[in-house]
């Protein structure tokens, strides 16, 4: 069996800049509030129609030309989102055309916060086997046209940000090198917890003008805020700590943890849990709020950028988010 390894990364962020003081204009909130409860100073929104893969499209180019990779090369593209471009065909299919290539398999991963994760586990195992050399996963994430934008929605309306990035995946050509292991896990019983109920196949119609006029419209989404919060806080540790367990190693052997950028809170609790140094975990929900299926190709592009990850660090790449799902993955770089 052979390891894969990440070969380029890229990402695509919308130019608008959308501060905390901008987000008062919209509803009741501010800057404080926002800060102390998420860490969050500023996020980037779309200014015009955009769907996920016109962003996913930019990230995927730039992380093909990181790694040498020509998008003719590709044996598989997944995108990970919650926000799709169209309700069908796939965002995966739609990127491909985007990049002008074809024939390849292509799919998407609707899997949320934990969905760049399930992804990276999927490409790893085709990769493992021998399926596939080359994999690009894209993230990508249009929320700022699907969140309630007035007081009724503030308290998921100021988490969440627009933004994209992709990674191509290839063979490693050294057993110890590149993805050593994943893990996914899922609780379906906390759906309701974290989830947007329309339009769905379990109502017929699927959408009327009362269910849009009701006074907590399903068309956006929900979130127990305080339930996520506990789960979130629990499980992070629990996958980080499996994966450093399936692979014999210790917290303290970590370069950097990059966690799913949910809320700076939350991981700055999971660091104090698992006692690790500030240095030891990247953070850049500041500029970029929650990006969902994007967070974690975006923070381990800065990562890389900021020259945080050197030639032969062990990484933890962590996820939790609605299903509930949770999933890790161990690299050495
Ligand atoms: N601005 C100002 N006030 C607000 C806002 C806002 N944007 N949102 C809520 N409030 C008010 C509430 O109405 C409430 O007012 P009340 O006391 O008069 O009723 C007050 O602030 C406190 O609300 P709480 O829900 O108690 O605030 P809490 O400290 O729990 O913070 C938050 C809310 C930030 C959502 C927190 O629960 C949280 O971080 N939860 C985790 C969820 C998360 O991170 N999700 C990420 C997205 S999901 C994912 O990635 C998986």
């Amino acid at each position: 069996m052979r390891n894969s390894r990440i070969l380029g990364v890229g990402r695509c962020v919308p130019e608008r800049v959308v501060t905390n003081d901008d987000m008062t204009t919209y509803m009741e909130t501010s800057d404080e509030w926002i800060q102390q409860r998420t860490g969050i100073h500023e996020r980037h929104f779309i200014d015009h129609d955009t769907g996920a893969s016109d962003l996913g499209v930019v990230a995927a180019h730039e992380a093909l030309e990181r790694a040498g990779v020509v998008a003719e090369d590709l044996d598989l593209i997944i995108f990970a989102t919650l926000s799709p471009d169209v309700d069908m065909p796939a965002s995966a299919c739609l990127l491909q055309d985007k990049l002008g290539v074809g024939g390849m398999p292509a799919f998407d991963v609707r899997n949320q916060c934990s969905g760049f994760l399930y992804s990276l586990s999927l490409a790893d195992n085709f990769i493992r086997s021998g399926t596939f050399e080359r994999v690009l996963i894209v993230g990508g994430e249009i929320h700022s046209s699907g969140i309630d934008l007035t007081t009724r929605g503030r308290e998921v309306a100021v988490i969440f940000g627009d933004g994209a990035a992709a990674v191509v995946l290839g063979p490693s050509d050294r057993p110890d090198r590149g993805v050593l292991s994943t893990h996914l896990h899922a609780e379906g019983k906390f759906a309701e917890k974290l989830w947007l109920e329309l339009p769905g196949t379990r109502t017929a119609p699927r959408l009327t003008i009362e269910m849009l006029e009701a006074e907590d419209p399903g068309v956006f989404p929900h979130m127990e805020g305080r339930y996520v919060f506990r789960h979130a806080v629990t499980r992070f540790p629990e996958v980080i700590k499996e994966a450093l367990d399936a692979n014999g190693a210790q917290v303290s052997d970590l370069a950097l943890l990059i966690p799913h950028q949910a809320n700076l809170r939350i991981s700055q609790m999971v660091a104090s849990s698992l006692e690790l140094r500030d240095d030891q975990v990247f953070n850049n929900i500041e500029r970029y709020g929650n990006t969902t299926a994007a967070s974690i190709p975006l923070a381990l592009y800065e990562a890389l950028e900021a020259g945080r990850i050197k030639d032969g660090d062990l990484l933890c790449l962590a996820a939790f988010g609605a299903g509930f799902t949770w999933a890790s993955a161990l690299l050495r770089w």
